[in-house]
């Protein structure tokens, strides 16, 4: 593979390319002929090509074939580093035992932390560059790695040093989030106070003195920890500075994202039992919803999150894979587009948002990422597809993008491929306001 330092550079001027709807940023309209100027992997211009300043005439071409452009993607949610796999829980479930049954049992998360320990650090990368290679194919351009398959000082260190390693090898911003409360490790059986106490004291203050710690997360939910254990969690992170965010209420309404947004979390993640309260909460914290439809897929869950309530209260809601081991082995971000919009009934610009300004701003990076601006860092993803929809509507398709990632032209597919699909109705000039039903309605 080349090294991503040698890959040519994306500078210079793109033409003939048709940004998305959003792509500007919020409510920004549809350009159906617009010109990008890169200048040392920076974003120094972009508009309609009709007016394109001359003094860019000489800058090196790029023809963009009239592709799609839409920002790089952010996959704001993932547990990509980790030892081992488990379809045989899969097979359990199927048999059906339930995913708290499997982890009482001494399988789910536990099970990924013994194969994650077994594991050296470049065991760790071989395992994981291969998965962030799927993602990135698919226009990813930024992502979050948690740890919490590690538990202790040494392999939580191991995760997040592998995490940070795969953003400078493979030329992608990597957000780290430190999640030593995921689950009990074994040795601490019926002693969660003391773990807890390690994680705050220990764990945490080293690991983010070491640089390797950029938001801290909690598992609280009944066979993760406690609303008292996530809060002195939160505690510790306040103390060093560092952000929040929260698996809540996955499974039960725990209170947690009240009490995410009272530590003014970045986002909040599953909620598929949300409460108004906790909506309320994040409403005024500015916390981001974060839908995680493969999750809820993969454990054929049936408790929706309530879409319609964080829409009609204007919660941000991002979409991630959640990529894991356990609840959530996809590795397609636009796989999880179209199950938003089948499951969750996201219309197809709030998925889209949901992958690209929402996610940014569920890992504070909403100044530098999400959309395409002046002075940010060059991430755009030209598609050879008529319409944005599409970009929810196919099932298993890779669509071989263009990818510009941190000013390189990343992607094997370049020049740009010819439009795959003839664009048949042009994507309507605006959206409609509304979307077209309650989640769990409709056709
Ligand atoms: O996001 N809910 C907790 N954490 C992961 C699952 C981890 C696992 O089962 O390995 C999640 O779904
Ligand atoms: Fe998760």
């Amino acid at each position: 593979m080349t090294p991503f330092a040698h890959l040519p550079s994306a500078d210079g001027v793109w033409t003939d390319l048709r940004l998305a709807p959003e792509a500007l940023g919020e409510a920004s309209a549809a350009v159906d002929d617009a010109a990008i100027v890169v200048q040392h992997g920076h974003i120094v211009w972009v508009g309609e090509r009709s007016a394109l300043p001359a003094e860019h005439a000489r800058a090196p071409q790029h023809n963009g074939r009239h592709a799609l452009v839409t920002p790089g993607l952010i996959d704001c949610h993932t547990h990509l580093v980790y030892g081992g796999q488990r379809a045989n829980e899969f097979a359990m479930r199927l048999a059906g035992a339930s995913y708290e049954e499997v982890a009482r049992a001494g399988g789910g998360i536990v099970s990924s932390v013994r194969a994650t320990r077994a594991a050296s650090e470049d065991e760790l990368f071989a395992l994981a560059a291969p998965r962030l290679q799927a993602l990135l194919n698919e226009g990813v351009c930024a992502i979050e790695i948690k740890s919490g398959y590690g538990l202790s000082l040494e392999h939580e260190r191991a995760q997040l040093r592998v995490a940070r390693r795969l953003g400078e090898h493979f030329g992608v911003t990597v957000r780290t989030t430190f999640l030593g409360a995921h689950a009990l490790p074994p040795e601490y059986v019926g002693r969660s106070q003391a773990y807890i106490d390690t994680v705050c004291h220990e764990m945490m203050p080293a690991l983010a003195a070491e640089g390797l710690v950029d938001a801290v997360d909690v598992f609280c939910e009944t066979i993760g920890f406690s609303l008292a254990e996530t809060e002195q969690v939160f505690r510790a992170a306040q103390r060093l500075n560092l952000p929040v965010k929260l698996h809540a209420e996955q499974l039960s309404d725990m209170g947690g994202s009240a009490l995410a947004a009272r530590y003014g979390a970045l986002s909040c993640d599953h909620i598929e039992h949300l409460s108004d309260a906790g909506i309320a909460a994040m409403k005024l914290a500015g916390t981001v919803a974060v839908l995680l439809p493969g999750a809820y897929y993969f454990l054929r869950d049936t408790h929706l999150p309530p879409i319609a309530a964080l829409r009609a209260a204007g919660v941000p809601m991002a979409v991630s894979t959640d990529h894991n081991p356990g609840t959530s082995p996809t590795l397609s971000l636009l796989l999880m587009l179209n199950m938003a919009c089948t499951l969750f009934r996201l219309t197809v610009p709030e998925a889209v948002a949901g992958v690209t300004r929402h996610a940014a701003r569920a890992l504070g990076l909403q100044h530098s990422h999400g959309q395409i601006a002046v002075d940010q860092p060059a991430n755009f993803v030209l598609w050879p597809l008529g319409e944005v929809a599409e970009l929810a509507y196919w099932l298993g398709q890779h669509p071989q993008p263009t990818v510009v990632r941190q000013g390189r032209i990343a992607s094997a597919i370049y020049p740009p491929a010819p439009l795959r699909v003839t664009p048949q109705g042009a994507a309507p000039a605006v959206w409609p306001s509304q979307p077209g039903g309650a989640p769990g309605s409709g056709t």
